[in-house]
């Protein structure tokens, strides 16, 4: 039940995104109308009026800051809030100059959007006189837990994710800094959830930060916030990540690739448990429990000089390693049913398994991608899939074993290649072009030679 319903816009191109986005916010109540672009948004508001706007900056044909313009010429009341990747942030800050009320970065935490969903409409209703209802309570983490209970779940019965699985029971029930270790897509965000889920602290929020997608002065101001006017563009208090924090835990992901300044930032107010927000001179005591995750060799870092030690045995006191799925390939079938089942509403039908070929395929791939790779293969193969299961032909060419579309031209192995690699980074070009060791401008040709995805 929600004391302050609001008529919510949602535009975004990306279904699982905008459906998602739609079902949490008409769970707590608000009117919901979802859009595909910008030209069907613009045709909404021929007869509907919104509150709040949530824009997806990159969409095709009009984008998110063209339609921002349009949507503060039809309604200059609507307050705006745009969704941003992480190649699009500056342009959500130059957004915050034209008339936005704020911006998010994705992964979208869904509990800091309500916050700012919320913020966005007192802000409303105060200017227009109307008493605001009292700010919501804050939102309790267990309503993530019902939302992604299933797509959180951590699938597995090998011996190594068992094991895996214990420490995070161990580990949970105590205030200790957790690192979370592992390749790529081998789940490490989803052990960071299940540390926060099987704590104490789970009644509180879980805030993420990605330290590798932003540059070092927004990666700043979104960990420690910042007051109205502490640099060109900051129209209002913004409450960093770290405070957003408070009583929960902050997973600070892809922790290697913070700045030098950051590492000494990070390391002060870890030792302290107390922050400034940038311009600002109070100092505000946190409590949050911090864990972290990354792929890359830190003690490799910390010799190179480039990871400092105090950070690094701040972070380091208890591991847990996210194994390869090809030291799991017992966990292989389970995991590819457990995506197929998942795939069902994308492909509007049920699909009853796999071929034993097929399964064999699987089983008999490395993986270099981990279970994201695999996730991935399993969604395609089941769009594919003519019949009623996932034969060997519709999965996309794999190692072990000699597929016949592995067979092509150089070229089209590598705009394959590269594509997966890009599929299994979500697109993030700086992951993709050191997965693929090339630097980024490479990646970024290739990407337009091949008209990838991304
Ligand atoms: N054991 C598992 N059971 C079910 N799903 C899993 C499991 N491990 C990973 N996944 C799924 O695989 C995908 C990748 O997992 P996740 O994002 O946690 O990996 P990661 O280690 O953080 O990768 P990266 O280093 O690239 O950020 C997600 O969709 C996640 O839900
Ligand atoms: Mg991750």
């Amino acid at each position: 039940m929600k004391r302050n319903p609001a008529r919510l816009l949602i535009v975004d191109d990306e279904f699982s995104m905008r459906d998602s986005l739609a079902a949490w916010f008409q769970e707590d109540g608000h009117d919901v109308v979802a859009a595909e672009s910008a030209e069907q948004a613009l045709r909404t508001l021929d007869d509907h009026r919104f509150d709040v706007a949530l824009l997806d900056i990159k969409m095709p044909g009009i984008d998110g800051v063209e339609l921002l313009e349009r949507v503060r010429v039809i309604d200059p009341a609507i307050r705006v809030i745009m969704i941003t990747a992480y190649a699009t942030v500056e342009t959500a800050v130059r957004c915050l100059k034209h008339g936005a009320f704020d911006y998010i970065t994705k992964p979208v935490d869904p509990d800091e959007l309500t916050r700012l969903v919320a913020r966005a409409l007192e802000d409303k209703q105060h200017s227009e006189g109307v008493t605001p209802a009292p700010p919501p309570s804050p939102e309790p983490e267990r309503r993530v837990e019902r939302e992604r209970g299933v797509a959180d779940a951590i699938i597995g019965e090998s011996p190594a994710i068992l094991h895996t699985l214990e420490l995070i029971r161990q580990v949970a029930a105590t205030d200790a800094t957790v690192l979370i270790r592992g390749e790529s897509g081998t789940g490490k965000e989803l052990i960071a959830r299940a540390v926060h889920r099987e704590s104490p602290r789970r009644y509180f929020s879980l805030i993420s930060v990605n330290c590798g997608a932003l540059p070092e002065s927004l990666l700043e101001s979104e960990l420690f916030g910042h007051e109205k006017g502490a640099f060109t563009g900051a129209l209002y208090r913004r409450k960093g990540k770290l405070e957003l924090a408070d009583g929960g835990t902050i997973f600070l992901d892809e922790v290697a690739t913070l700045t030098p300044k950051s590492q000494v930032d990070l390391l002060r107010v870890l030792e302290t448990h107390e922050l400034n927000r940038l311009g600002g001179h109070e100092t505000i005591k946190v409590d949050f429990r911090v864990v972290c995750a990354t792929n890359e060799d830190l003690e490799a870092l910390v010799a190179d000089k480039r990871f400092r030690e105090d950070l690094y045995y701040r972070l380091n006191v208890f591991t847990i390693e996210a194994p390869p799925l090809r030291n799991r390939v017992s966990d292989i079938p389970l995991l590819a049913e457990h995506f197929l089942r998942r795939a069902a509403p994308t492909v509007g039908r049920n699909l009853t398994g796999f071929s034993p070929e097929a399964l064999e395929r699987l089983c008999a791939h490395t993986w270099p991608g981990n279970v994201r790779e695999l996730a991935n293969a399993v969604e395609r193969a089941a769009i594919v899939a003519a019949g009623p299961r996932v034969e060997l032909h519709d999965l996309p060419p794999l190692n072990g074993g000699g597929h016949p579309a592995a067979q092509g031209s150089l070229e089209d192995v590598e705009r394959q290649h590269i594509q997966r690699v890009l599929d299994e980074h979500d697109g993030n070009i700086t992951r993709s072009a050191r997965a693929l060791e090339v630097d980024r401008a490479t990646l970024y040709n290739k990407i337009k030679k091949y008209e990838l995805r991304r």
